[in-house]
């Protein structure tokens, strides 16, 4: 499906933003990347814009995505979503008891072999939540596939909605006020050997799964793949 024809249904719902869908589009299906997974959808929007890229890309193409039982309530949800956009051959959404992270336990228990060529994840941005994600997604990610990180800079405390939580009260100042997601993008993702391409624009964190053939110093290459989709405004 077209990037347009996919917005045009989804205009004006929650969350990802359509520049931000359009790039990530654009990005998907320049570089075929159609094994998607995606950890938290909420209504489901940019779960559309991965499901649209992967109809693009075709063949079986697919997008898994997790959240919790909280988000068959949302309204729109994502079911409804899919349904208005043509989509739901192209996405399937798990609803997790408690956290993805025990769903993706039970993914890895199944078949410990990678399968994704994406991964984005956009759920809980605590340290311990996102950091433990990008471990199990590691594990899954194919060498060569990507990563990204949603909301490098989101605190607990900077959140009108989480502020209000009384665990969130409870934390340590310093807990409330640090940009989580960014501690793991820098202090777990930028270091890893396993991880090349790593690059930051407008909020999100890229990284790459270190290529099967790539050397432990590989000489740069062109990055056409990412700098071609975010070259206009960096
Ligand atoms: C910012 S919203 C996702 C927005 C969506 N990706 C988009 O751009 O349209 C974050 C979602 O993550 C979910 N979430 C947070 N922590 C989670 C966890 N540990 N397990 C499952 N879902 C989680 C929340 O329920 C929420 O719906």
């Amino acid at each position: 499906m077209k990037f347009d024809d996919v917005e045009e249904v989804i205009a004006g719902v929650q969350y990802m933003k359509t520049h931000q869908g359009r790039l990530v589009y654009d990005f998907l299906v320049e570089n075929k990347l159609g094994r998607i997974l995606e950890l938290g959808f909420a209504h489901g929007k940019s779960t559309c814009y991965f499901a649209a890229a992967a109809d693009e890309i075709g063949g079986d193409s697919h997008v898994l995505t997790f959240d919790r039982d909280s988000a068959r309530r949302r309204s729109p949800n994502i079911h409804e979503l899919l349904e208005r956009t043509g989509l739901s051959d192209r996405a399937t959404p798990v609803y997790a008891e408690t956290s993805y992270t025990w769903e993706l336990m039970k993914l890895l228990d199944q078949d410990p072999q990678p399968t994704f060529d994406f991964a984005y994840i956009d759920g809980g941005h605590t340290w311990d939540v996102s950091g433990f994600a990008f471990f199990l997604v590691d594990l899954l990610l194919e060498p060569g596939g990507w990563v990204l990180f949603d909301d490098l800079d989101w605190t607990l405390g900077g959140s009108k909605h989480m502020r209000k939580q009384p665990w969130v009260k409870e934390l340590p100042e310093e807990q409330r006020s640090t940009p989580q997601v960014r501690k793991v993008f820098e202090l777990l993702v930028k270091p890893h050997p396993g991880y090349v391409e790593v690059e930051e624009h407008d909020g999100w964190g890229w990284a790459r799964k270190r290529p099967a053939n790539a050397q432990s110093n590989p000489v740069q290459t062109p990055r056409r793949g990412l700098l071609s989709v975010l070259k206009p405004s960096m």
